[in-house]
């Protein structure tokens, strides 16, 4: 067993001999010093864990060691060993935690029993710290916030892991009532209040104000030894990562009904759109090349220029609920056109586009390489862009030149060492724009900025399903009132 370390200090030779022998028989490992200096240098080296130490000396006194001691090693204990009239400086280093003090001439056998009563304190110190250390290393080892809260609603317990996570100190919590952390009073009074054991959902306030935690947190009465309430205990869980987790299945499960669901409803309702659609731009056709009652004749005109639009909003819907149900399977793939299919697309639109003076650029690559795959899916990516452009251009008020465009090109990118030729899809609008907050929402299945009936906030997640199922990557930069660029690539097929 390794021995207690007691270092002795004192410049008269006879006492710290005595001492010394004395406390060696006790079962103490000694070391001795003839000064405070020395007794420092020591005190580094030997580290002892208690210094019996004379109060006068030559070049350092003993109040101005023990102040030394205490700031270079906190946990050191000190006996002083003082003269007659000494009495002054013992209260002041008994308020710097002086364990002890003899005057001078003492009792040998009183020191060494408080030399023993000093380590019998030492070790139940340890065992009290340890026990802490251990309970707190439990609640932090946890990963789950514990708080604990006294009658009032004051905090008087916060472990590091809710600490870390609010970003407080905790000498910012302590003391402090628990609506700095649960800012909303009905939350606040559902926890403080409660006679049992309760379960709630509530945000916590992070430090700086700013964004708050969802937390589940479970309250419970703190009782202690001797049946008291002293208050709660709050054990929770932050659960923004499972929130995110119920909204994806959520969002999931909604898409696969969704999907399943128009299958069948879409497929019935595209071969009757085409024949509208189709009828209608012919009857326009007819009555435009035809002089007779123009009066009459351009209201029909309108009214099909309606009929028309409608039908082509409708077809964007089919074609997302059929490009949403087949997910990734190509039943029949083809070798694809991308810039007749760019046209195609556009064809749909034409009617609106003229209506809102909408221009519109084709920079096409006569030379573009083909892709493979589903021409259905991918011309629904480009219905989906000119639609969302043709809204967006609703929303500005100046006078700008309203433009949209396609320009497509051959690119060959790097992947993992080896080459890839792909096609190179740039669609740019100068339409009203994206906050930084609609972007990244932009693909979620579901989000629209529009009202009821003007959009499902189906056509950026289909577009990027499809896009996906192609092996293409779509990537897209956008400033509010300035405008769009999507970015897509799409894998050529060269042979
Ligand atoms: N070119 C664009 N300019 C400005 N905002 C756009 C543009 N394209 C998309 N957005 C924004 O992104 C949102 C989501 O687009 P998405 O096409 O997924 O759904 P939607 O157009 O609202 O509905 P749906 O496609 O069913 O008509 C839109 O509501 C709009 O706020
Ligand atoms: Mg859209």
């Amino acid at each position: 067993m390794t021995k207690n370390k007691i270092l002795i200090i004192d410049d008269e030779e006879d006492i710290r001999l005595t001492l010394e022998e004395l406390l060696v028989r006790t079962g103490y490992q000694i070391q001795g010093a003839g000064d405070g200096i020395e007794g420092l240098k020591l005190l580094e080296t030997f580290k002892p864990e208690l210094v019996i130490t004379d109060l006068k000396m030559p070049n350092m006194s003993g109040s101005e060691f023990i102040s030394k001691a205490k700031n270079l090693v906190p946990s050191v204990d000190v006996i002083l060993m003082t003269g007659y009239g000494d009495k002054e400086i013992v209260i002041e280093c008994l308020r710097q935690g002086l364990f002890d003090y003899f005057d001078k001439p003492f009792n040998y056998q009183k020191m060494v029993l408080s030399v023993k009563k000093c380590f019998e304190l030492r070790k139940i110190k340890k065992e009290l710290s340890d026990e802490k250390n251990f309970t707190e290393n439990i609640l932090n080892n946890l990963h789950e916030i514990v708080i604990a809260i006294d009658n009032q609603g004051k905090i008087s317990y916060i472990n590091s892991v809710t600490i870390n996570l609010l970003g407080f100190k905790a000498e910012e919590l302590i003391g402090q009532s628990l609506l700095l952390l649960i800012p909303d009073y009905d939350s606040f009074n559902a926890v403080a209040e409660s006679k049992e054991s309760i379960e709630q959902d509530l945000l916590c306030a992070v430090k700086g104000g700013g964004e708050k935690i969802p937390m589940t947190l479970i309250v419970a009465d703190f009782i202690d030894n001797a049946g008291l309430k002293k208050g709660k205990v709050l054990v929770g869980r932050d659960v923004r990562e499972l929130r995110k987790l119920q909204l994806l299945t959520y969002q999931t499960e909604k898409l696969a009904s969704v999907g399943t669901l128009a299958a069948g409803i879409a497929h019935e309702l595209n071969s009757p759109l085409a024949v509208v659609l189709g009828y209608a731009t012919e009857i326009q056709k007819i009555i435009k090349e035809s002089d007779y009652n123009p009066q009459k004749n351009e209201d029909v005109i309108s009214y099909l220029g309606m009929i028309h639009k409608s039908a082509t909003r409708m077809k964007v819907i089919v074609s997302n609920l059929l490009t949403l149900s087949r997910k990734s399977e190509h039943t029949d793939p083809h070798e694809l056109n991308i810039n007749e299919l760019i046209k195609e697309a556009f064809a749909f639109h034409k009617t609106s586009f003229e209506e809102k003076n909408i221009d519109v650029g084709f920079f096409l690559s006569e030379s573009l390489y083909k892709s493979w795959g589903d021409p259905d899916q991918i011309q629904t990516i480009f219905m989906n862009l000119l639609g969302n452009s043709a809204d967006a251009f609703g929303e500005i008020t100046d006078e700008r030149e309203k433009r949209v465009s396609f320009t497509t090109s051959n690119e060959v990118l790097m992947e993992e060492g080896v080459a890839k030729p792909v096609l190179k899809i740039i669609y740019e609008d100068n339409a009203c724009g994206m906050s930084e907050s609609t972007v990244k929402k932009l693909f979620d299945p579901f989000f629209t900025t529009k009202s009821v009936g003007k959009g499902t906030g189906l056509g950026m997640s289909v577009t990027l399903a499809a896009i996906k199922a192609h092996k293409g990557t779509v990537s897209v930069e956008s400033e509010l009132g300035k405008g769009v660029k999507f970015t897509i690539h799409l894998p050529a097929v060269t042979e």
